[in-house]
């Protein structure tokens, strides 16, 4: 029998796809059956295919391609195989494979993985195997044909990813997902993403003078009334006497502190990103999970993921990352690779918290 992911593991795939890799799926399609298809989609997948759904001369098409290492057990192993049918059809169609589907090792201009252990915790980045379809969202490597440097955004993407998967594979995070965490488990989270945020917009008001303010760091982005407002829902009006962070966030908040101390506008800007286009991204999937879970119809209790006043979230996103070239094109090689680690520390952080919380999960289960 067919077995299916979970279906948050599905939607999340599928709007990966369907969002960064229209182009992709077009291609697919092509090769699959139908050459004359105009637009694609990708509808489903399982552990034994995908499901692409195409638009052409003919009409509506659904074409299921088999997955290359079927069964699929894992979740990575989705990655994987879909960068083997994404390259199968470039084959197929004559066409150069792009070459951001390497593993983000060999992506990494920078050849070399650093990780600090900043902070003294544990907290060093660990088990960050190449992700072999490295680039995800960045509407810079929809182009095939790009020729000249990597953008800088798609730079930090590409060394980063690996540790981006740690942080979302994190068992706590996992949990909530799934839909199988507690209230308290959520709200334990919310409780460290204060922490997080009163020590990031502190030291990201020194981005307010730059050019590029608007566009980096505007005030519909500021998160910290929306964390009060959900912490008052979700634990009460003496919420602010009921908190603490778990060690790994203490660290992780010392460290933006002392970089915003220091003045390092790049490393501000390399915990600003792997935050602000965290929340735009998988948070938006956490909220809706969360609400649908607990009931949180109204929107309070979920208010940190709330970004309407933003606009068009994936038109910032775009726009944030023509932030991230331009400011690229100011620093030279070791500069880069500095904010590049500094992105990775930043995931490294949030996995830690993930993993302390886990912890203090289980002290608690255990009294
Ligand atoms: C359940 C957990 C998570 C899921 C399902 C998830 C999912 C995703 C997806 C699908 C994207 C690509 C969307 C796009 O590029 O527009 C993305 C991007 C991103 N995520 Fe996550 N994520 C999760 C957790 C995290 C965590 C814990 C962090 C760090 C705090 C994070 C930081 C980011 C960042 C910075 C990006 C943008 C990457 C780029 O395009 O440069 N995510 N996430």
């Amino acid at each position: 029998m067919v077995k299916n992911f979970d279906a948050a593991v599905i939607d999340a795939v599928l709007a990966h796809m369907n969002d960064d890799h229209n182009d992709d799926n077009l291609l697919i399609a092509r090769a699959n059956g139908y050459p004359d298809a105009t637009a694609s989609v990708m509808a489903d997948l399982n552990q034994d295919a995908g499901v692409w759904r195409a638009e052409g001369p003919e009409g509506t098409r659904e074409i299921t391609v088999a997955w290359p290492s079927a069964p699929l057990t894992e979740r990575p192993q989705i990655r994987r195989d879909v960068v083997l049918v994404y390259q199968a059809a470039c084959k197929t169609l004559g066409v150069p494979a792009r070459e951001e589907h390497k593993p983000a090792a060999d992506a990494n201009p920078h050849g070399e993985h650093g990780g600090h252990g900043h902070g003294g915790h544990g907290a060093s980045p660990h088990g960050h195997g190449g992700n072999p379809h490295a680039h995800g969202g960045n509407p810079h490597a929809a182009a095939a044909e790009h020729t000249g440097p990597k953008p800088f955004s798609q730079v930090i993407r590409e060394s980063s990813w690996g540790d981006h998967s740690d942080s979302e594979g994190a068992t706590f995070m996992e949990d909530i997902m799934r839909g199988v965490a507690t209230k308290q488990d959520y709200i334990d989270l919310v409780i460290q993403h204060y922490f997080m945020y009163v020590a990031l917009e502190a030291a990201a008001t020194q981005l307010a003078t730059r050019d590029d303010a608007e566009l980096l760091h505007p005030a519909a982005l500021v998160r910290l009334p929306a964390l009060e407002e959900d912490l008052e829902f979700l634990v009460g009006a003496d919420w602010r006497e009921q908190i603490a962070a778990v060690p790994a966030t203490a660290a992780y908040a010392a460290r933006i502190t002392e970089i915003g101390e220091e003045g390092w506008a790049a490393g501000v800007i390399a915990h600003h990103y792997t935050r602000y286009l965290g929340d735009l991204s998988g948070g938006q999937m956490i909220a809706k999970r969360v609400a649908k879970q607990h009931g949180f119809d109204d929107g309070r209790g979920i208010s940190f993921y709330n970004f309407a006043e933003l606009g068009d979230l994936a038109e910032f996103k775009t726009n944030y990352r023509t932030v991230l070239d331009s400011l690229g094109d100011t620093l030279d090689e070791a500069e880069q690779k500095r904010m590049c680690d500094e992105v990775r520390q930043a995931y490294a952080f949030n996995t830690q918290v993930f993993i302390d919380l886990g912890k203090q999960k289980a002290a608690r289960a255990a009294n």
